[in-house]
């Protein structure tokens, strides 16, 4: 097995750090721009394999696509990321360029890879992923539901004095301030609705504090957060390497499912070794269908850009 990250930043170098510790893989290859950063990171890394005691081999490269030839999954972290008081949506100009040349680069090793996307605008990333490989639709994840429906736990776990672990809680629709949609009232804290034990105003505060989840750690840190973002790359990569089935909020094409056409939003998907396998239909009630269709809305919209650029 055979992974590669691109952009060792904080969120590539956090997801290969995951991915190393994890031994999802013999080699792991960490590729950026900006000469010895990988190289660098790859070896601090392999420095600590001794200590922690996993055998995968981390190859850093500046830019050299043909180390990443034959991978399985790659997982495509480039770009910009947002400063305090930014949009993910104001990335679009610089990051769509950036995104769709590591496309090319890759296809051109890997012609049959998984790719997941962490880019942001990543659900227009995901899109032009898709657009610009041409890989089958299953290929193409994007992260994004994955690390909010984990922020989500998060804040209910805060309120309810309990183990993130023991919580059932996606995010669906899309990975911005205003689009994503945290379902709290499919929320279970081991199979019991959430909405037993909170307040309509705890409801809502959960909800809100998630949906700002990222701006929050944008503003606290100078930049956008990792550790989270990171696990949450690998956590997918660990479901397509051991062919998991697991539940994930993903980032995928849609052709009717939800309502939605040619777009690729957030909903819940089993992941395994083809990539994303199914999407499963929770049922949205009116109120979560019209914030579901406006996300795409909103979405759709930020595709447009793309034709401008
Ligand atoms: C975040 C970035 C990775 O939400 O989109 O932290």
């Amino acid at each position: 097995m055979k992974i590669t990250v691109v952009g060792a930043g904080a969120v590539g170098a956090t997801c290969a750090d995951n991915i190393a510790r994890k031994e999802l893989c013999e080699e792991l290859v960490l590729l950026d721009i900006k000469e010895g950063i990988s190289e660098g990171k790859a070896q601090d890394m392999m420095q600590t394999a001794a200590l922690l005691g996993f055998d995968t081999k981390i190859i850093g490269t500046t830019n050299d696509y043909s180390k990443t030839a034959g991978s399985d999954v790659v997982v495509i972290t480039s770009g910009l990321p947002r400063k305090p008081g930014m949009t993910r949506e104001e990335l679009i100009g610089v990051n769509a360029g950036i995104v769709k040349g590591v496309c090319e680069n890759i296809l051109k090793h890997s012609p049959n890879t998984i790719i997941i996307v962490i880019s942001n605008p990543m659900d227009t990333m995901t899109y032009l992923a898709l657009k610009s490989t041409g890989l089958p639709k299953n290929k193409i994840i994007g992260m994004g539901g994955t690390l909010d429906s984990s922020r989500f736990k998060y804040q209910l776990s805060q309120h309810l004095g309990c183990s993130p672990a023991d919580l059932n809680a996606v995010v669906v629709g899309g990975h911005g301030d205003t689009t994503m949609i945290p379902l709290i009232r499919l929320a279970t804290w081991n199979s019991v609705p959430v909405t037993k034990f909170l307040s309509e105003a705890q409801q809502k505060q959960v909800v809100a504090d998630t949906m700002v989840g990222g701006a929050t750690l944008t503003k606290l840190i100078g930049t956008s957060a990792w550790y989270a973002p990171g696990a949450a790359g690998a956590a997918m990569v660990e479901a397509i390497v051991r062919d998991e089935k697991k539940l994930f909020t993903c980032c995928v094409a849609l052709d009717g499912e939800y309502g939605q056409k040619d777009i690729c939003l957030g909903v819940p998907v089993t992941i395994g070794k083809n990539g994303w396998e199914k999407i499963l239909d929770f049922g949205l009630n009116a109120e979560e269908q019209a914030a579901f269709n406006k996300s795409a809305d909103a979405v759709r919209n930020m595709n447009d850009v793309l034709k401008t650029l």
